[in-house]
């Protein structure tokens, strides 16, 4: 890092001139007063509609943030990305797609759907999520399972903060429903791995979107991703280079619910939101974003979170055609 200051070699050399525009973007988002917090479970119905961080961290490591970006909140998908790039890391794309596809469903997240191959449609909705959970360590222990994936996301977020909500999981756990009907789905359309125990793979996916961060350590997550799997904070190498391909293509075609086509369109680069108000952003080979706002539109996306996507892409040439 001193190295690359000393000969101005960063990715962006006038960092503090590119904050400032942060900064500015971040002030302009806070008039978006719209959308609404979820309110499935108590956990995310108590965050005030007022929360709104921004952090970012460059593949050489230069770091900025603004407003609540040190407040935890729980990933919930934003982690399906991280999964995904953990099972092609360890598993190789041909085993995991075996299992599941790389087509936008065209349909919401949850719905009860296969794909003419009898797979889930993609790894970011959640029966995508929920089947790669049956993949990684199957033969290991529950607890040690989701010790690995923390491991993982720890190692990405360069040790900053990763945690655990239990009252979160416990409140998913209790509302599941939805989860519990697709992963029964599953299990009836021969989708899982033969041996898989459908109870545990859903508690693992339940655990997973339970995990808490911040805007400044999932940042650094997002950096990860930027940089080609390799932690821009530690040097580790994270999620294998080809992972990673899949992961940021697979976010762009399909990790902004069904917005991933306009958000394709308008802002051209990976992402994914989670139903907490976070959206993480990859601008490859430059830095990861991580914004958090409670309120959600529509199609549940984060509304200032959004707003500052495309106000970035308005302001630098991010946007990749
Ligand atoms: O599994 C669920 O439905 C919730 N935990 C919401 C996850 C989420 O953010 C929406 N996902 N695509």
């Amino acid at each position: 890092l001193i190295g690359r200051a000393f000969q101005s070699k960063f990715v962006i050399p006038k960092f503090s001139e590119f904050s400032s525009y942060i900064d500015k973007m971040y002030w302009s988002c806070v008039s978006q007063k719209n959308g609404k917090v979820a309110d499935y479970i108590p956990q995310l119905a108590r965050f005030s509609p007022d929360l709104w961080g921004v952090a970012l961290c460059t593949v050489d490591g230069q770091r900025h943030s603004i407003g609540d970006s040190d407040k935890p909140f729980c990933l919930q998908s934003c982690v399906k990305p991280l999964v995904y790039a953990t099972a092609v890391s360890e598993l190789g794309d041909k085993t995991v797609h075996k299992y599941v596809g790389t087509e936008p469903s065209g349909r919401s997240f949850n719905e009860i759907a296969l794909n003419k191959y009898n797979q889930p449609f993609n790894p970011m909705i959640n029966s995508g999520a929920i089947l790669l959970c049956s993949l990684i360590k199957p033969e290991d222990h529950q607890s040690d399972r989701f010790d690995h994936i923390l491991k993982v996301l720890k190692a990405a977020a360069g040790d900053d903060f990763v945690g655990f909500s239990n009252t979160t999981f416990l409140s998913e756990k209790a509302t599941s429903y939805r989860n519990f009907a697709l992963a029964y789905y599953l299990k009836e359309n021969q989708c899982f791995p033969p041996k898989t125990d459908l109870m545990e793979a859903l508690d693992l996916y339940l655990q997973h979107c339970s995990v808490d961060i911040t805007c400044e350590s999932g940042a650094i997550i997002a950096a990860t991703l930027a940089n080609g799997g390799v932690c821009p904070l530690t040097g580790e190498l994270v999620f294998h280079p080809d992972a990673v391909q899949h992961t940021l293509s697979l976010m762009h075609s399909c990790g902004m619910y069904d917005y991933s086509g306009q958000f394709a369109f308008q802002v051209g680069l990976p992402a994914k939101s989670g139903v907490s108000g976070g959206i993480m952003l990859v601008v490859p080979s430059v830095m990861g974003i991580m914004c958090w706002s409670p309120p959600l539109d529509s199609t549940g996306n984060s509304v200032r979170g959004l707003h500052f996507c495309k106000e970035l892409v308005s302001t630098f040439n991010f946007h990749h055609y």
